[in-house]
């Protein structure tokens, strides 16, 4: 009997007795071949568009490691697959993986931990002068200082990969937080206001604009209200060279803070 199996028996016995301890469950490093072939399979098809086929991050962080920020031990990684972690983008997934599948995609993630991530091809202190002199701090804040049009990137590097944190730079309309969607209005007299949408509900919608000053528009004023869905406040630094976008994805990599 494999090891999930002991584990499911387990939890069918406290069904039966109504034991409320927690069962224990197997660990993760037992999981036979096929089991991880299943997860591998779950992987693939639920978590790789976030996280990478190879588990180095992308919207999501690289789970290339050992240790897991918000789960101390095997159960708590199940308990993520599971439930997801309220309040961030990472999404629960009881409902469409069983505790069995669940199971297994947590033991192919413990496998990623004996991955060797990529090096960096940059270096990160010259990507922190980098981002003194681009202007970056005009919009983002990093432990503290700067403004706050944009994300806070303090711990950016614990929450998306680096070809992520590229794309964000050079293709800022393409790597879009859920929270800043971009929309316009336009009034029936026809002026347009365009910007992220920082609150909505039946009669109003507030926008921040690019100079980061508030707009409370009442819906019955306008005659347009459209989401851009590719639409973005960031300048694309596509242009920038190659070795300073190497440097400042490299720092953006290194900053953990707060995670
Ligand atoms: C929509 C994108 C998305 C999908 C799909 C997604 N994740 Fe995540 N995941 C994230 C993000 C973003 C975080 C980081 C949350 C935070 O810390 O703010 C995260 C965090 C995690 C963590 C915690 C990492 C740590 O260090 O604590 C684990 C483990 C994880 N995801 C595994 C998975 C698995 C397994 C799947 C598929 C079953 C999955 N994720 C699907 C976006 C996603
Ligand atoms: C004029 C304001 C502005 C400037 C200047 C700016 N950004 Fe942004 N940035 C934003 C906004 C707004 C977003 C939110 C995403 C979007 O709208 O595309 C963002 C998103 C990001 C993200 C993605 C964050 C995430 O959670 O995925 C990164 C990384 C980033 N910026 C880094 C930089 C760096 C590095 C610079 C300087 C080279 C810079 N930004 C300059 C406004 C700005």
């Amino acid at each position: 009997m494999n090891a999930m199996r002991q584990w499911l028996c387990a939890v069918a016995c406290a069904c039966v007795t109504s034991t409320s301890a927690a069962q224990p469950m197997p660990e993760l490093a037992g999981a036979s071949e096929s089991d991880l072939a299943e997860g591998r399979r779950y992987f693939e098809s639920q978590c790789a568009w976030c996280h990478g086929t190879d588990g180095g991050g992308g919207s999501g962080p690289s789970l290339q490691r050992a240790r897991m920020r918000h789960a101390a031990d095997d159960r708590g990684l199940v308990q993520i697959i599971r439930a997801g972690i309220p309040g961030t983008e990472m999404p629960p997934f009881a409902l469409s993986l069983t505790d069995r599948a669940a199971w297994q995609t947590a033991a192919y993630v413990r496998s990623f931990a004996s991955a060797k991530p990529v090096p960096l091809p940059g270096d990160p202190e010259r990507g922190a002068r980098v981002y003194e002199t681009t202007g970056c701090a005009q919009c983002h804040v990093i432990a503290g200082k700067g403004g706050t049009l944009g994300p806070d990137l303090t711990g950016i590097g614990a929450l998306r990969g680096p070809a992520h944190l590229r794309e964000s730079l050079t293709k800022p309309e393409a790597a879009h937080p859920p929270a800043y969607l971009m929309v316009s209005a336009v009034t029936r007299s026809g002026v347009l206001t365009r910007g992220i949408r920082v609150g909505e509900d039946v009669f109003f919608v507030l926008l921040r604009d690019a100079q980061g000053a508030l707009h409370s528009l009442e819906k019955k004023t306008l005659a347009r209200l459209e989401r851009e869905p590719n639409g973005t406040l960031m300048p694309s630094y596509a242009q920038l060279p190659a070795a300073s976008l190497d440097d400042l994805v490299a720092y953006l990599a290194s900053l953990r803070g707060g995670r």
